[in-house]
């Protein structure tokens, strides 16, 4: 698997021959500038929940990537409401299959809006399960009991989950959250962004490797394989 770093939430996964997109948000996005996000390739774009620095350019990347977007039902009928043709909805609950294998939409404790104050339904993770290999996007969450259930479905090969605090889980609570998901292998997003969620990068990966943990903190543009 690859996984590419856009800066903030916004990355990509390539597996199985499939190239999975998450939470667009290039516009304004200080960790990513003179990127050509219509280069930007996607069969997939996943939506997490409905705030700015998540959905961004979603409606942009869309329509340019001719993706099919996958996102909570509500954020899925904005999409189609914003002109987005290719869209499934869905909520937490039972797997959905799709031709590269399966999604399950799961808790995330965090809330969901878009800019404009419209309802976006709940926030989500998700946990895939491909031939390629399996792996949880806790998007914007705190750490949850919840993730103790991710094992039940899914033996992970990694995770992404943020890292930076203040809006979301920090760094201690992120290698509690890889404990109840069985898997030690993070790769952190959501740090650095802005001020108010920057951390100490060096003191984070030591704590990560103190508790016999890997962080994974890829260059924003840049590409590791998993
Ligand atoms: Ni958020
Ligand atoms: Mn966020």
């Amino acid at each position: 698997m690859r996984f590419t770093f856009y800066g903030h939430a916004t990355f990509s996964i390539e597996v199985s021959g499939k190239t999975f997109l998450f939470d667009p948000f290039f516009t304004g996005n200080p960790l990513i500038k003179n990127i050509e996000i219509d280069k930007i390739k996607a069969d997939y774009i996943f939506i997490t929940h409905g705030h700015g620095d998540h959905t961004g350019d979603v409606v942009a990347l869309a329509k340019s990537t001719g993706a099919v977007c996958v996102a909570p039902a509500e954020i899925a009928g904005w999409l189609s409401k914003n002109g987005v043709e290719k869209v499934h909805g869905l909520n937490h609950g039972g797997p959905v299959s799709f031709d590269f294998g399966k999604v399950r939409a799961v808790n995330a404790i965090h809330s969901s809006s878009f800019y404009d104050g419209t309802y976006a339904g709940n926030p989500v993770g998700y946990v895939f399960t491909t031939s390629g290999g399996n792996f949880y996007i806790a998007g914007d969450t705190a750490l949850t009991m919840d993730m103790q259930l991710i094992p039940l479905w899914a033996k992970l090969d990694f995770s992404v989950m943020p890292i930076g605090g203040n809006y979301t889980m920090d760094v201690a609570d992120a290698i509690h959250a890889a404990d109840f998901v069985k898997c030690p292998t993070v790769v952190g997003v959501h740090y650095n962004t802005w001020p108010p969620i920057a951390i100490d990068t060096e003191k984070a990966t030591a704590a990560f490797k103190a508790s016999g943990k890997k962080l994974l903190l890829p260059a924003p543009g840049t590409t590791i394989e998993l």
